[in-house]
């Protein structure tokens, strides 16, 4: 049984290769690009932004697992083969995320990045501290990451409300959902913390309008896709103090363009798409057992409806 690996670095091919070849030592795995003679053997992809056209020209190919949680790259290529794709749900990869979210959100909620300034400024003078009670912490998008980013976060106390497309119960936060909740949902979040998938629904959501709909100063953390946001619009929303701060881990081009705003903005806290990286050894754990399920007829959890983009 042959998988091509199209890591995220070349250099992961290695432990990508010792991670799954301790949990399945017959299972052969060839190196991206794939070689001529190897092709008619491949039976799984499991890939990072395999280049449009790439998956369409393995005969065999029974199942294509993502190694990123967002499959929006993989979906973007209009000559995909109808084999199941699964997203990678695994723990490291959400613990990598909690531990992300709950820096930058405690980041904005304790004023890091004005004492940033005010260092900067020799300014030693102190901000009133804000219970975290009395701070409102909402996530965009209730899946997997958002939901336990939701969890993390509970443990400091804040107030949180949570958003998504189909209705949620989540105990402890107050869930809204679909077009008709997200101008309440987006009116008490102090801090907005973007978790959503990237779909057709759901590109450039963090706009002018939904800046426009959160309280005046709020803090805005992207974790999810650039093309969730609308970056000029961010920076208007800046200038005019309706927005307070952000963090960024992703962008529109990654890198930004030499010449962006974004690199030198005091306001934003920009990182290079590093929120969370994939744990090799549980991942390949997650994506043996996907690869299980599947063959056994029950449903991988990370298993994506195409139609719904995730
Ligand atoms: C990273 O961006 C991922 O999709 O997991």
């Amino acid at each position: 049984m042959a998988l091509l690996l199209k890591a995220e670095e070349a250099e992961d091919f290695p432990q990508w290769r010792a991670a799954l070849q301790a949990l399945d030592p017959a299972l052969e795995i060839i190196d991206w690009p794939c070689p001529a003679d190897a092709r008619q053997r491949i039976e799984y992809a499991l890939v990072w932004q395999p280049p449009r056209g790439e998956l369409a020209g393995y005969a065999k190919l029974r199942a294509i697992f993502s190694i990123g949680a967002g499959v929006d790259a993989i979906l973007a290529d209009p000559t995909l083969p109808d084999v199941p794709l699964v997203r990678m749900i695994e723990p490291g990869l959400t613990r990598g995320m909690n531990e992300f979210v709950s820096l930058a959100v405690l980041g904005h909620h304790r004023f890091m990045l004005q004492y940033a300034a005010r260092r900067r400024a020799r300014d030693w003078s102190p901000i009133q501290q804000i219970d975290a009670s009395q701070r409102r912490v909402g996530v965009l998008g209730l899946g997997q990451l958002g939901r336990a980013a939701l969890a993390q976060l509970a443990t400091f106390g804040f107030a949180l409300r949570g958003w998504s497309r189909s209705p949620r119960r989540i105990d402890g936060v107050e869930c809204f959902h679909g077009e008709a909740g997200f101008d309440d949902f987006l009116a008490g979040c102090d801090i907005l913390v973007c978790l959503l998938p990237l779909t057709d629904d759901t590109r450039g959501i963090l706009d002018a309008r939904c800046f426009a709909r959160l309280p005046h100063g709020a803090c805005v953390v992207n974790v999810g896709r650039g093309g969730h946001l609308v970056e000029e619009d961010l920076r208007a929303a800046l200038d005019s103090g309706q927005i307070a701060e952000a963090t960024l881990d992703v962008c529109q081009s990654e890198p930004p363009a030499a010449d962006s705003w974004l690199w030198d903005d005091p306001r934003v806290l920009l990182t290079p798409h590093i929120a969370s990286m994939i744990i090799f050894d549980s991942a390949a754990a997650a994506v043996l057992e996907a690869r299980r399920q599947w063959l056994a007829g029950e449903r991988p959890a990370g298993l994506v409806d195409r139609r719904r983009g995730y």
